[in-house]
């Protein structure tokens, strides 16, 4: 019999789908998704609401919400909150780490608030003016984090933090926070996937214009209203789906249709 060159084709790739079914077959069927962040991706009482309450509407994964109120990259790290998450995972699972909104500020002040993080992206170090404690930058908070998760075998996604209404005022205007082009940089180094959830919400609320946006921030202009919170979860996976700033692997568990918001 004469071989075709579509009868060899065929071979050939099935040859290839042979060597990589035991990769997918260990993974874990149903991987967790775990959420480090903030007051603007956690379960909060009152007006507003944080997004990460808003995800499991759009994937297909069980989703545990880590995120607390006040915390920044410092204070998430000095709390054991990363270690817990460290302690929780399992292999595959999935870890989004979105910090900023609480990083700012000067470590070295009297009343260091606990919260800021040292200037620099690097190795940098300095002390608390208020108690001594040595404090590093954000990046070595959020590289470290990334990199004690995926050293246990889980994937990491670091998303750059949401923000504020670009509205505020009536005018559109933003400009991204240093902590935006810091989470990029850290995905690059630990090799972490990279969201940039700010720029994505930039775009939505671009798109939803100067009264719809203002609707939903009703008390101050960094926390959303369930609706925003709603349209923030919408912003990150559609910034999944179109693999924004790279592929991650969350995209696979996006429940169809991917909404669009910008
Ligand atoms: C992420 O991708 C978008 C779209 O290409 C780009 O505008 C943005 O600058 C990227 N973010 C970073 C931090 O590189």
């Amino acid at each position: 019999m004469q071989l075709s060159w579509s009868t060899l084709l065929t071979a050939g790739l099935a040859t290839i789908s042979v060597q990589a079914t035991p990769v997918e077959v260990a993974r874990r069927a149903t991987p967790t998704v775990y959420l480090a962040g903030d007051s603007t991706m956690a379960r909060t009482s009152g007006a507003h609401m944080g997004w990460g309450e808003y995800l499991p509407k759009y994937i297909n994964l069980p989703v545990v919400n880590k995120a607390i109120s006040g915390r920044s990259a410092r204070s998430y790290t000095n709390e054991g909150r990363f270690a817990e998450i460290e302690r929780l995972i399992q292999r595959d699972d999935i870890v989004i780490i979105e910090f900023g909104h609480n990083d700012g500020g000067s470590p070295n002040s009297a009343n260091d608030n606990g919260r800021s993080a040292c200037g620099g992206t690097g190795d940098e170090v300095c002390r608390s003016g208020k108690t001594g404690e040595l404090v590093y930058t954000f990046n070595k908070y959020i590289e470290n984090a990334a990199r004690s998760f995926l050293n246990k075998g889980a994937r990491v996604i670091i998303s750059s933090q949401t923000p504020n209404n670009p509205w505020e005022g009536g005018v559109f205007s933003q400009s991204p926070p240093r902590f935006v082009g810091y989470a990029g940089l850290a995905a690059q180094r630990t090799g972490a996937s990279f969201v940039d959830h700010f720029w994505a919400c930039i775009n939505m609320y671009r798109r939803l214009g100067n009264q719809k946006t203002n609707s939903l921030f009703p008390q101050d202009h960094t926390h959303t209203n369930h609706e925003g919170a709603d349209l923030v979860a919408q912003a990150f996976v559609q910034a999944v789906a179109r693999d924004f700033n790279g592929t991650t692997p969350l995209k696979q568990y996006l429940k169809q249709p991917v909404p669009t918001v910008w």
